[in-house]
């Protein structure tokens, strides 16, 4: 190790920058927002310090160094252009014992800056030694996406407990246990979705149950997580993260093996997929046992293709965690309509082309398309996108020109959009059916229908492998 990792405590310490220019402004911001009494001395200066020096947070000292001028202060930074200027600085400084840090000159520095992940009270800082600061400012990004924002709450909550913990549960190692069950469990989650105030009565809960050494009081809670259209990169962060942290996973037909690949490998997994007319488990008894895992303790995932919102009955399944009382939150996720429009090159409005857009069900029952209203959806100016609309294709093209579309209005089917197995078909609402008639497609499919679609041909970006 070449350098020892330490976290200084700079609150009203006097810290000096030798240097007025913008690379001084960055150091002067980072002193400060550790609360470092910052002067800064140089014999001109950059905007950005001559903002901070008027304001009266930072004290400006116009003038050429000195090697005295380090006399007084706790930490010393040389960021002048100058190199001798910077050796002089950092000779003077460890002459007086004072840790000096020289901008882009390792060999110079008693101390050096890292990338910082700040979630106060939790900060984490990431280094190089000097190697390559944009190696670690990468990495500081990486570790950025994995802790979430809310991190510096969760730690404020922990703060206040401590001392309860530490009185009611006596044994350290059974104290150790707890706090990672609090950490990394629902309490942890409650207090990321916003819910402070119940985060605090859940652990008051459990703290009580601890004390009274009764088992088993374990908080489950629903994540209802949106899994996007298919390609696992357009998953958001929240999901991974939840995905990673569940017990059980109930998942839908709709969850790729790639996303599935994701969760946590020892999660238990339950498959509830639905295919037309053919419910692998019929949604009340889903919704039942997404209540009855949470309430055995159990975290619990529900995973759903595209939105839970959009055409995915997560409204069904939250109305029975609610009658319930069982702690959920919903995850969004990128619906099909925008992940496969923009893998097949489609902006579903324009302003040229459409000013609105729809999202509409090709559901039928019966063999019949339900209520649609058509003569709204005959309008021009607007993009209509059908989920499970490739049964009722052919209606759905012959309804809309029985209703003053043109036959030449342009359309899309997308098969199985932004994966490796992505397949465009394009036409009009004339011989789409037909071209889809035949082709051999394969579901999951999209129709997107409106003037957009005639962008594709010069928007067209996104290449399955294997496509020639
Ligand atoms: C029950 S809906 C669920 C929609 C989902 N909640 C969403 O927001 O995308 C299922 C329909 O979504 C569409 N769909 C979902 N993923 C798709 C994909 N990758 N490519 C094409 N269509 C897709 C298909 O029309 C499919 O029949």
């Amino acid at each position: 190790m070449d350098y020892l990792p330490i976290f200084l405590n700079l609150k009203n310490e006097p810290c000096l920058i030798v240097g007025g220019g913008q690379v001084a402004a960055r150091k002067a911001e980072i002193l400060q927002h550790a609360g470092g009494q910052v002067s800064v001395l140089a014999p001109d200066f950059h905007d950005a310090l001559l903002k901070l020096g008027e304001s009266g947070s930072m004290t400006l000292l116009s003038k050429r160094f000195h090697s005295q001028d380090v006399c007084g202060f706790k930490l010393i930074v040389a960021a002048t252009d100058d190199i001798d200027l910077n050796a002089h600085v950092a000779e003077a400084a460890k002459t007086h014992n004072i840790p000096v840090n020289v901008v882009d000159q390792p060999a110079l520095c008693t101390f050096i800056f890292p990338a910082i992940i700040d979630r106060s009270p939790i900060i984490a800082a990431v280094s190089s030694g000097g190697a390559s600061p944009v190696l670690a400012r990468i990495l500081r990004m990486r570790i950025e996406s994995l802790i979430p924002p809310a991190y510096g709450r969760l730690a404020k909550i922990a703060a206040k407990f401590r001392t309860r913990v530490k009185q009611a549960i006596k044994e350290s190692h059974v104290r150790r246990k707890f706090w990672e069950n609090v950490l990394s469990g629902t309490v942890a989650e409650l207090v990321f979705a916003g819910r402070e105030e119940q985060a605090a009565e859940h652990l008051d809960q459990l703290i009580r149950a601890e004390s009274q050494e009764k088992d088993g009081l374990r908080l489950g809670m629903v994540y209802l997580v949106g899994a996007g259209p298919g390609d696992p990169d357009l998953l958001t962060i929240r999901a991974l993260r939840l995905m990673q942290e569940a017990d059980v996973v109930v998942y839908d037909r709709l969850v790729s093996p790639e996303i599935l690949q994701l969760v946590r490998r020892d999660a238990e997994k339950i498959y509830a997929g639905k295919q037309r007319n053919q419910h692998t488990l019929p949604q009340a008894q889903i919704n039942r046992l997404l209540a009855d895992l949470a309430k055995s303790g159990k975290r619990v995932l529900r995973l759903k293709g595209g939105d839970p919102f959009i055409f995915g009955r997560g409204g069904e399944e939250i109305e029975t965690l609610m009658t319930e009382g069982v702690l959920f939150q919903v995850i969004p996720g990128i619906t099909a309509a925008s992940g496969c429009a923009a893998y097949a090159g489609i902006p579903l409005t324009h302003r040229d082309y459409a000013q609105s857009c729809m999202f509409l069900t090709g559901h039928m029952k019966d063999g019949r398309l339900i209520d649609i209203d058509w003569n709204q959806l005959s309008r021009p100016g607007q993009t209509l996108v059908f989920y499970m609309g490739l049964q009722g294709l052919e209606e759905i093209c012959s309804r809309l020109i029985q209703h003053g579309c043109p036959a030449d209005l342009p359309a899309a089917l997308v098969q199985q959009g932004t994966t490796q197995h992505q397949l465009v078909l394009t036409g009009t609402l004339k011989t789409l059916p037909q071209t889809v008639n035949s082709s051999d497609v394969k579901a999951p499919t999209l129709l997107i229908i409106g003037n957009v679609v005639k962008l594709r041909e010069k928007f067209a970006w996104f290449r399955p492998h294997g496509d020639a």
